[in-house]
């Protein structure tokens, strides 16, 4: 999964929280620049406090990790506990599962990368809201823009309605790649029930498992064409830029 040659595209570059929706600059930016585009956005997460309730009873930020060159990219819902205290996606109980299904494809963590709605815990583990979701959407859009992977799991209901913009739920759709446009990157789309819910219920389990058997045939499959970009119109304000990040040390990416 790590990809063959350095890779030069043009991308928009952070914009500093003063910078009107207008005012994207677009750079060529190679892996190298794109990871410390990564480490600036990480910073910006860790001091969010966009939302009030999450800010105040989080341990961590939990902002993701793995490849940051991956061509495949998971997304979950939210830290949960275990997560929350590691500053680590996936950790638990799912993680796990989650780690056993990449090995019998033939991955490893390692080479993915992986990352949630939120990048906060709600408390108790109930349902990100709404406003949550809208709030840390910009991170999550922003981290995709940054790694561009080419296949993009979504994890359960949450990140599968939110980067198909579209309602229909998990039952309905898992396990059919379709080409979706996310911020400024073109991916394949891959919704697959989220692990943790195929821990209770072996038929989720079953058919977990079978989508995971058929995501090799949709990483093989080529890179969906980029469409014809189109005038920013009006975008919510993307994360301020912080000081650079010790990602390496916290072993993220
Ligand atoms: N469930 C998620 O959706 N994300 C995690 O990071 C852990 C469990």
């Amino acid at each position: 999964m790590i990809r063959g040659g350095p890779r030069r595209r043009t991308i928009a570059a952070t914009p500093k929280p003063s910078a009107g929706a207008h005012a994207i600059p677009s750079l060529d930016v190679s892996a190298t620049a794109r990871r410390e585009e990564l480490k600036h956005l990480l910073m910006a997460a860790r001091q969010c406090t966009r939302c009030a309730e999450l800010a105040s009873t989080r341990t961590s930020v939990v902002f993701g990790a793995g490849n940051a060159d991956a061509e495949l990219m998971f997304v979950g819902e939210a830290p949960g506990a275990n997560e929350d205290l590691q500053g680590l996606p996936f950790v638990g109980a799912a993680g796990k599962l989650l780690e056993k299904l990449l090995g019998e494809i033939g991955l490893s963590r390692a080479e993915v990368f992986i990352a949630n709605v939120l990048k906060c815990r709600p408390p108790g583990n109930r349902d990100p809201q709404p406003h949550e979701i809208d709030n840390c959407r910009p991170y999550l859009v922003r981290q995709i823009e940054l790694i561009e992977p080419r296949v993009i799991c979504t994890l359960g209901n949450f990140s599968t309605k939110l980067l198909r913009g579209r309602p229909e739920g998990i039952t309905r759709v898992h396990g059919e790649a379709e080409v979706r446009t996310i911020g400024e990157h073109t991916a394949r789309l891959y919704p697959l029930f989220h692990p943790a819910a195929a821990l209770y219920t072996p038929s989720t389990m079953e058919t977990l498992r079978a989508d995971f058997t058929r995501l090799p045939a949709v990483l093989a499959l080529p890179a969906p064409p980029r469409p014809a970009p189109v005038p920013v119109l009006a975008t919510e304000p993307a994360p301020p830029v912080a000081e650079p990040a010790q990602a390496e040390q916290l072993g993220l990416f």
